[in-house]
Order: C-alpha cells, then sequence, then structure tokens
C-alpha cells in the first residue's frame, strides 16, 4: 500500500519540476521581450519627438509669451502671480526680463467716485509738465479728495481704506514692517534676533506681499528671511538691505490708498457727498451744454471742491504738514524721508517754477523750452 500510495506523489514531484524548468526558461523570454518593447516604444518617442518637432512650429514658452501687451485696468485687476511671463522677467537674469521687467503693478480703485463716475481717468493730471507725474505718482496711493476736497479739519486727518472692499483698514503692512525695523525698539530686537522675531518678519512680509498683488520683490525677502538661520551674518545682512529696498515698494502697491474721513459716515470720503444725480445730469448734458450751463452743472459736482488744491509743500514740510503722517500710520522713518529737506527743498525749487535742469538728450530742444521759468507759472 506503502508502494501504492508514493506513486502518485512522485508523479506530481515531476509535474511541479517541469513546471518550475518551463518558468525557468520562460524568465529570459519575457526579459527579453519586456527589452525589445521598451525599446520599440522609445525609438516610436524619440522618433516621434524629431519628426513633430522639426514639422510643427513649437510655441514659444509660457514664461515668454505670458506678459500683458497693456497695463489696462482688466489687467490690473489679475493676480500679477497668474502671469508667468511676468514671474519669470521678475529675475533679471531671464532674457525677457531686459524688455518686460515690470517693476510695479497699480492696483485699480474700483471704489474712487472721482475716477469710476465716468468723469476723470484714474491719472487725471496732464496739464502741467512739471508737476504731473508727481500728482499722478500720488493719485496711487492717495485718493484725489485728500488734495481736492475741504477737509473737516487741519491738519488733514486721513485714513486707509481697501481697494478690495472701499472700507476703512489699519495701514498698509509694508509700511508697518518698515516702521518695526527702523524703530530704535525694533533695531535693539534685530540685532539680536530670536526665532519669534524671525517668524515674525517673514509673517508680516508675506502679508504685505499679499497685499501688494503677490509683489514679488516682498516675497522672496520673505523667502530669504526664512531660509537663514535667525543668529547669523546672513540674517543681519538681510535685514539691512530690506531696510534699503523696502522704501522702493510704498506706492501703488499697497491694496490700500489714503482717503480723508468722512464725519457724518465714519467712512472713507470718497467722492463729493450727495452728487449722484448732479453727475448723472452733468453726464447727460456735458456735450450740449454752454458755457454757463457747464459751470453750473460742474459746480453742483465738487460742492466741496478745495479753490485750490493742496501743493507739494503744504504736505512735505517739517513744520506742522498739512497732512498728519504719523496719525495716518506712516512710522517715524517714513515720515523723516517725506518732509526732509533734500525732498523739501527740490519740490519747492519746481514749484516755485525753477528751471528743472535735465540733460539735453533727455529732452529735444522744443520741449525744453516748455521748462522755462515763465512757461511754469499757471
Ligand atoms: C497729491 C495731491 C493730489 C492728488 C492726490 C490729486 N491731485 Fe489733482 N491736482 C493737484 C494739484 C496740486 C493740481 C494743480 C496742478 C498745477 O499746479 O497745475 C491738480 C490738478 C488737477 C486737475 C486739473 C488738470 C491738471 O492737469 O492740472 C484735475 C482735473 C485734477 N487735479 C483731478 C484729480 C483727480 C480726479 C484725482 C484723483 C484721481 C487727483 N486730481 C488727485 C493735486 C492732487
Ligand atoms: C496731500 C499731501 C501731499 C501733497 C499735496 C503732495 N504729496 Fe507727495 N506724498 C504724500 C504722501 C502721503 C506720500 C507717500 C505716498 C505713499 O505712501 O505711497 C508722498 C510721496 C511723495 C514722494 C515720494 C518720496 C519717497 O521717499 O518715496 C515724492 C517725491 C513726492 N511725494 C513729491 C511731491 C510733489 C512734487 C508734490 C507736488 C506736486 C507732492 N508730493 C504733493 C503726500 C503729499
Amino acid at each position: 500500500m506503502a508502494e501504492a500510495k508514493s506513486i502518485p506523489r512522485r508523479a506530481s514531484g515531476g509535474r511541479l519540476r517541469r513546471l518550475g524548468k518551463a518558468a525557468l526558461r520562460a524568465i529570459p523570454r519575457l526579459y527579453a521581450v519586456a527589452v525589445i518593447v521598451i525599446v520599440v516604444w522609445l525609438s516610436y518617442r524619440a522618433l516621434a519627438y524629431l519628426v513633430v518637432s522639426l514639422f510643427t512650429p513649437s510655441r514659444a514658452p509660457a514664461q515668454i509669451t505670458e506678459i500683458p501687451t497693456h497695463l489696462d485696468e482688466a489687467v490690473l485687476r489679475t493676480r500679477r502671480a497668474d502671469w508667468r511671463g511676468v514671474e519669470a522677467s521678475a529675475h533679471p537674469r531671464v532674457p525677457p526680463a531686459r524688455y518686460h521687467r515690470i517693476d510695479g503693478w497699480i492696483q485699480p480703485d474700483r471704489f474712487n467716485g472721482c475716477a469710476q463716475a465716468g468723469c476723470h481717468r484714474a491719472f487725471p493730471h496732464a496739464h502741467r509738465p512739471e508737476v504731473r507725474a508727481f500728482l499722478n505718482m500720488h493719485a496711487t496711493s492717495v485718493h484725489c479728495g485728500v488734495c481736492h476736497l475741504l477737509g473737516e479739519a487741519e491738519p488733514l486727518v486721513a485714513a486707509w481704506y481697501s481697494l478690495d472692499s472701499g472700507r476703512l483698514r489699519s495701514a498698509p503692512t509694508v509700511l508697518e514692517v518698515f516702521g518695526w525695523m527702523t524703530s530704535d525698539e525694533g533695531r535693539r530686537q534685530l540685532a539680536e534676533p530670536s526665532r519669534a522675531d524671525q517668524t515674525r518678519l517673514v509673517s508680516l512680509l508675506r502679508a504685505a506681499a499679499r497685499e501688494g498683488n503677490d509683489e514679488p520683490v516682498l516675497r522672496e525677502m520673505a523667502d530669504h528671511f526664512a531660509a537663514v538661520r535667525h543668529a547669523s551674518p546672513d540674517f543681519q545682512r538681510l535685514v539691512e538691505a530690506a531696510r534699503e529696498a523696502l522704501p522702493r515698494r510704498f506706492r501703488g502697491e499697497y491694496g490700500a490708498k489714503l482717503a480723508l474721513v468722512d464725519r457724518a459716515t465714519g467712512g472713507p470720503l470718497l467722492n463729493h457727498p450727495g452728487t449722484e444725480a448732479a453727475v448723472r445730469a452733468y453726464l447727460r448734458e456735458a456735450d450740449t451744454a454752454d458755457e454757463s450751463r457747464r459751470a453750473t452743472l460742474l459746480a453742483a459736482v465738487h460742492p466741496r471742491r478745495r479753490p485750490q488744491a493742496l501743493h507739494c509743500t503744504d504736505c512735505h514740510r517739517v513744520e506742522k504738514p498739512l497732512l498728519d503722517f504719523a496719525a495716518a500710520g506712516y512710522p517715524p522713518a517714513r515720515i523723516d524721508m517725506l518732509t526732509t529737506p533734500v525732498v523739501f527743498r527740490m519740490i519747492e525749487h519746481i514749484a516755485s517754477g525753477q528751471p528743472f535742469y535735465l540733460p539735453t538728450f533727455v529732452s529735444p530742444a522744443e520741449e525744453s523750452e516748455r521748462t522755462r521759468p515763465d512757461s511754469l507759472r499757471p
């Protein structure tokens, strides 16, 4: 019986062995097939790539093409980081950076009644070449009303309103960081910074970058501060560089603007109050009205207009400036810059109509005629 039982066991053992041998023989074949499949697939890909790249023109990379051709309102409302060309050209070593570097991304103001009613442009100053660039530059961070509306008190009480909501908000974070870095206390803390100081600095800079529509310089500054050790000389070098670089990010990139505060509503004063009907009447009749009717309509649109807009030295002076910079949240180091004798003298020079000498290659002969003192008087 024992014999009879062992025969089938031996038979099944032989089958297993044969299967095992077959499997061993199959491995190199499968391997060969796999290699053939891979070689054929790779050859196909390489050939297809060659043919496609030879016969179909390839598209230029988005890092080159995705650059806005006009910085119009629709473009300015988008997120800067969505434009890959703008992102790439923020790095000066990228080829398009030479021609397409967009340093500032001015944020459009949807709540500015003067520019939104259909009357004024966002950069309305054109008459006097000597001051128009300065005035239009201010329009990126100061509402028209600060210079053109009669304030309720002097010095003028101005506060920041958000360009997203049109409501009052705190001062821009980039001013807060700068204030901290340049204050006595901040200088002491940042001379021997703790990890908490580093974290605070990084998060403030990130918040400032977000407010400035993903401002790349601030974003990179935050990344650099996050990457070094807080107790290292590198950190100190970054602090020095940041104190120098931050003031260049102070215009048009706050996500906010300064406006007078309306006592009646407690909100920002973003147009002449109660003039909706007058604005509609003006827009309806302006083209057909005669001179005197036009003057009446315009007066109705501007009930709180200052007879004379504030001029440079009303604000930029050390003694009692008309605009209370400190109350508006400007830190002392920034106030020094805004009232410093250098700026002050230069401004007074221009405003008093003295010639502002440009190198002759900048202004052609007939242009420089206009910079003569007598043509400067309004
Ligand atoms: C920093 C102060 C300031 C701000 C902000 C400002 N203006 Fe002016 N504006 C002036 C001064 C000063 C003048 C007179 C210019 C001169 O000396 O000829 C002026 C002149 C004007 C004129 C006459 C045309 C011209 O080219 O001179 C208009 C219109 C005007 N402003 C509208 C506006 C509107 C609209 C805004 C807001 C978008 C605005 N201003 C923001 C100070 C300002
Ligand atoms: C209503 C007050 C006011 C008036 C009027 C005014 N400015 Fe200013 N100016 C400011 C404020 C506020 C800033 C800071 C703007 C900011 O934070 O973006 C500034 C910034 C500047 C700067 C930049 C300084 C820097 O360090 O970055 C210059 C230059 C300047 N103004 C020149 C002028 C000239 C020139 C005039 C007249 C044509 C003028 N300002 C009229 C309030 C005023």
